[in-house]
């Protein structure tokens, strides 16, 4: 197991929105967290990447202990996270949007890190001078995740991408998801309402309800599940 996540709680005050949750992930793996608005998935995901400090469990990454390191040293050990909300830093241009995201000291590891991520989105190459805000929403996502990618992560946690964009950019952005494992060989853990897209390109899902985990398996196996079909595939 890469990542691996045992009896996770986290609450926010007296509200308790995760309720001893565990769950693995393999090395060079597309594992989805599928569930609706307020199931628990950012605060799982939040809890990984060390943004939210829960009460209880385990997290372990490549058999280390993480669960009381700062997010510095996450990172450093090769997590990185596309938060929740696609938030850019819209006065700065795109190239300086996406060095905000290396973590790694001198100008030779950037330079590397920025043709890696160029390399991977020519289209953010033909932009970099522009203002973040000039991107459309779809570019703005791809920016994000190139800016995770700019700390050259073994894994990627990747939360509600396509939260409101169109049904062709959607696509798009689950393409660069599955190009950034299948190309670069990096493990994603990806949160998303939708499971129908989240399926489509996962090994394997977690279906979360009310902070607890109702439903795993191959993707595969649960986009025939009759009862997740009704509920989140319902067509
Ligand atoms: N910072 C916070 N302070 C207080 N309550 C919070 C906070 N973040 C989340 N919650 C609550 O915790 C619960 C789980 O929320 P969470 O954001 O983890 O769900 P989610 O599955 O990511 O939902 P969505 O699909 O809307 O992103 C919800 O009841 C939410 O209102
Ligand atoms: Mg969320």
């Amino acid at each position: 197991m890469m990542l691996s996540v045992k009896n996770l709680e986290v609450s926010y005050g007296k509200l308790k929105a995760v309720w001893g949750v565990s769950l693995g992930v393999w090395n060079k793996e597309i594992v989805g967290l599928i569930g609706p608005n307020g199931a628990g998935k950012s605060s799982i995901v939040n809890s990984i990447i060390g943004f939210v400090k829960p009460d209880k469990g385990e997290i372990k990454f490549e058999g280390r202990d993480i669960t009381n390191l700062s997010i510095s040293s996450r990172i450093k050990a090769g997590i990185s996270v596309v938060p929740e909300g696609r938030r850019i830093f819209p006065y700065l241009t795109v190239e300086e949007n996406l060095l905000m995201g290396a973590v790694v000291g001198n100008w030779n590891k950037r330079r590397e890190a920025l043709e890696f991520v160029y390399n991977l989105f020519p289209q953010l190459r033909e932009r970099k001078r522009n203002f973040a805000s000039q991107l459309s929403g779809g570019e703005q996502q791809m920016l994000v995740i190139g800016r995770a990618l700019m700390s050259r992560p073994k894994m990627v946690l990747i939360d509600e991408p396509t939260l409101g964009l169109a049904p062709k950019i959607v696509d798009q952005v689950y393409g660069i998801i599955k190009t950034i494992r299948d190309e670069e060989g990096i493990t994603v853990l990806v949160a998303d309402q939708n499971a129908e897209m989240v399926l489509k390109i996962a090994d394997r899902a977690y279906v979360v309800e009310n902070g607890r985990i109702v439903a795993e398996g191959p993707s595969e196996k649960l986009a025939h599940d009759p009862k997740i079909v009704s509920t989140y595939l319902g067509i």
